[in-house]
């Protein structure tokens, strides 16, 4: 694991020379920050509304301000008791969770522009993309030699990797993403869930039997690595070939022979994620940030959300080990206060409860602007939607891209942004995206 991460390191070294030649024309690093009393008047705005949604909906949750316009602390009443324990250090989960809420609008509000499904173009167009890029979707991938053998690593990744992105933002209307949490058989939510445009589901979560608490609709399946290694297990959950199946991790041999021979009608599909640090990073997170960018609201159902929890079952199996339960509580409570999803649960579990002093859409949008300058986001304030891309290319001819929706905020959005797809780059100076623009 060591080897791999060091591997890694240098890969990313080796192409970051490259890739500077590309986002040098676009994005500026020096200098202060040019912020306008507008821009500081949305920050400070939000950081108020924001601190009294937390109060609002927190369920005991204070939002207390930090040094400055971003920093907030999110903070439990002093009477919670945590209750998990760090294996490495034997510590306790603390009670206050510091979070930025400059980069978390700023990053969260790109999200739902991008395309997080990995691509063919997205490769190819990446410099340097199989050499540098590639094989780290693959397991076992340093052995391959930076994809020394193209033609090998194209085998390795085909069965996963379409041409072009298979959804596009605000493909769906409303979503929802059903976690595992042993929460679910407290309410009968089944009904509700089902009335959603597309509902997405984690790892292995049956329906069979459950289908009063989880409702009967499945979309998409988010994997992370055990469950992938899995796939024909997962693939039975639910009707064949219906989900769509998308693995957080990397594609096995394993997976590429249960895809032919069993064989695995799904669609199956690599992520692309943002990168948000160690802050945000289980499949639940990732299954949200998916949901994010091809619907236009998305709710939440099934996490561990409420005090006073006491272990951490699944809805279908026995308690397992947790991980930072306060700090995911915390995080998502920032999300809804962003105005990014909805939390439903069992102290929430009025379908029709309004999430009291979210930040209006038009003060998000002014401190996401305001915050991308602060942060020196490569675009910043540019009205010019591809003033955000750092690396530009012509999109795939071939099977014509299927902007399948005729949904009126899908087509808006591709005008918008004139037909261009916008990949996340992770790790990236400036969180620059990849962009592929229609061939004319
Ligand atoms: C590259 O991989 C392909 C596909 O597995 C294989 O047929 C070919 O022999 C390999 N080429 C070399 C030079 O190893
Ligand atoms: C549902 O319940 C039946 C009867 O108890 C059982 O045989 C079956 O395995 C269950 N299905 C799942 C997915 O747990
Ligand atoms: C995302 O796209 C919408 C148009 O659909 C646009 O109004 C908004 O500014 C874009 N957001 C970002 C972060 O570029």
């Amino acid at each position: 694991m060591r080897l791999l991460q060091l591997a890694f390191l240098a890969a990313l070294a080796s192409g970051i020379g490259a890739l500077l030649v590309y986002i040098a024309g676009v994005s500026n690093f020096d200098g202060p920050p040019r912020l306008s009393s507008d821009d500081l008047e949305a920050l400070s705005s939000l950081q108020s509304h924001f601190g009294k949604c937390v109060s609002a909906n927190g369920l005991g949750l204070q939002a207390l301000r930090g040094r400055d316009d971003c920093e907030v602390s999110l903070q439990f009443p002093s009477d919670t008791v945590p209750k998990w324990k760090d294996p490495k250090s034997g510590k306790l989960e603390g009670l206050t969770f510091d979070f930025n809420l400059c980069e978390a609008v700023a990053t969260w509000e790109q999200v739902r522009n991008s395309t997080t499904v990995l691509t063919r173009e997205y490769i190819d167009a990446l410099p340097n993309g199989w050499r540098d890029y590639a094989w780290q979707r693959i397991n076992k991938g340093a052995l391959l030699n930076q994809c020394e053998n193209k033609t090998l690593c194209i085998e390795k990744l085909l069965l996963v990797l379409p041409d072009n992105p298979p959804y596009t933002p605000r493909q769906y209307s409303r979503c929802a993403v059903i976690g595992n949490s042993g929460d679910l058989l407290r309410n009968k939510f089944g009904e509700e869930i089902d009335s959603y445009d597309a509902v997405f589901r984690e790892n292995g979560a049956p329906l069979e039997n459950f289908t009063e608490y989880v409702g009967t609709k499945s979309m998409f399946r988010l994997l992370n690595r055990g469950s992938a290694k899995a796939l024909d297990k997962v693939a039975e959950l639910y009707e064949k070939g219906k989900e769509v199946l998308i693995v957080k991790t990397t594609i096995h041999d394993i997976m590429n022979k249960m895809i032919r021979e069993v064989p695995i009608l799904n669609p199956v599909y690599l992520m692309l994620g943002a990168s948000f640090g160690s802050a945000a990073k289980g499949t639940g997170l990732k299954a949200l940030e998916f949901a994010l960018s091809i619907c236009d609201t998305v709710d939440m159902y099934g996490f561990t959300v409420d005090p006073g929890y006491k272990e951490w079952t699944r809805y279908f199996s026995e308690s397992r080990q947790g991980h930072t339960p306060l700090h995911g509580r915390a995080y998502y409570q920032m999300m809804e206060c962003l105005g990014l999803i909805k939390i439903h649960s069992p102290m929430r579990s009025d379908p029709n409860r309004i999430v009291k002093s979210v930040p209006s859409r038009s003060l998000i949008t002014a401190a996401r602007i305001a915050s991308e300058k602060l942060l020196r986001r490569v675009g910043a304030g540019s009205s010019d939607p591809l003033a955000k891309c750092s690396i530009i290319a012509k999109q795939i001819k071939g099977k014509s891209k299927q902007v399948s929706s005729s949904r009126k905020a899908a087509v808006e959005h591709q005008k918008y942004v004139k037909g261009t797809t916008m990949y996340p780059l992770e790790h990236h100076p400036g969180h620059g995206q990849l962009c592929t623009v229609p061939s004319r």
